[in-house]
């Protein structure tokens, strides 16, 4: 066995064993990591998708679906209800939801998974309710993620943006950029510069 392929090995047994804790588990080892200093009226709470109610996930659900379905469909990806509720129902995928008082207001949903031979938090997805962004809360919930990524020592955490996405601006003031394996942007003959339809942004985290 070479190292690198014992390290992959060390890495998959690791998101097994991960993909295998409760969500009461998670909530004991990420209690004190997923309070919120400057912000009292909202609270945090960590699940696995499996441990979510039909409320929360239709909540999560129709949150994409509004934000992202019509970049979806002028993307060359294109939209499909099915594919989305099954990839928002992935083995091993972890939902932090943002509440104000009992109301949801947003959430982050990620895994810790293996991507090209190394082991990383990727994202999901990212959303909050209208009303109330540009208040900091998408900041507090992707560092939330980045922080348990931090405490059980992984040294990276990736997620795709559609290039036509504003959010893409929020990523990359957060020091996401794309990664090796990303599309990039493409210069046409007569000069103009095409994007991709998405970009793969990576972070360090250690
Ligand atoms: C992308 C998204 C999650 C960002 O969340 P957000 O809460 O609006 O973002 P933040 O408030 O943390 O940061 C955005 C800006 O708000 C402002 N801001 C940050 N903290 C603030 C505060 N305490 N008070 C007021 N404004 C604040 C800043 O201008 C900040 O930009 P800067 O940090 O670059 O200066 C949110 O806009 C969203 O849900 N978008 C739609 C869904 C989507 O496209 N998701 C991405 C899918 S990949």
């Amino acid at each position: 066995m070479t190292a690198t392929s014992q390290i992959v090995s060390k890495d998959s047994i690791f998101v097994q064993e991960f993909a295998r804790l409760s969500t009461p588990e998670l909530a004991n080892r990420y209690s004190s990591l997923l309070e919120i200093d400057n912000q009292p009226d909202f609270q945090l709470s960590i699940h696995k998708w499996e441990d979510l109610n039909f409320g929360e996930l239709t909540f999560c659900y129709d949150l994409v679906k509004s934000n992202l379905k019509k970049m979806y469909s002028q993307s060359t990806v294109g939209w499909s209800s099915r594919k989305k509720k099954a990839e928002m129902k992935e083995f091993g995928l972890l939902y932090i939801l943002l509440r104000h008082h009992s109301n949801l207001q947003g959430f982050i949903s990620f895994m810790i998974t293996i991507e090209e031979d190394e082991l990383v938090v990727y994202c999901y997805e990212l959303h909050l309710s209208s009303n109330i962004r540009n208040k900091g809360l998408g900041h507090i919930l992707l560092d939330k993620m980045e922080s348990i990524g931090r405490q059980e020592r992984i040294c990276k955490t990736m997620l795709t943006v559609f290039s036509a996405n504003p959010a893409l601006l929020f990523y990359t003031r957060h020091d996401y950029n794309p990664a090796e394996h990303s599309l990039t942007e493409r210069k046409l003959r007569n000069g103009t510069v095409k994007l991709p339809s998405y970009y793969i942004l990576e972070k360090k985290l250690l």
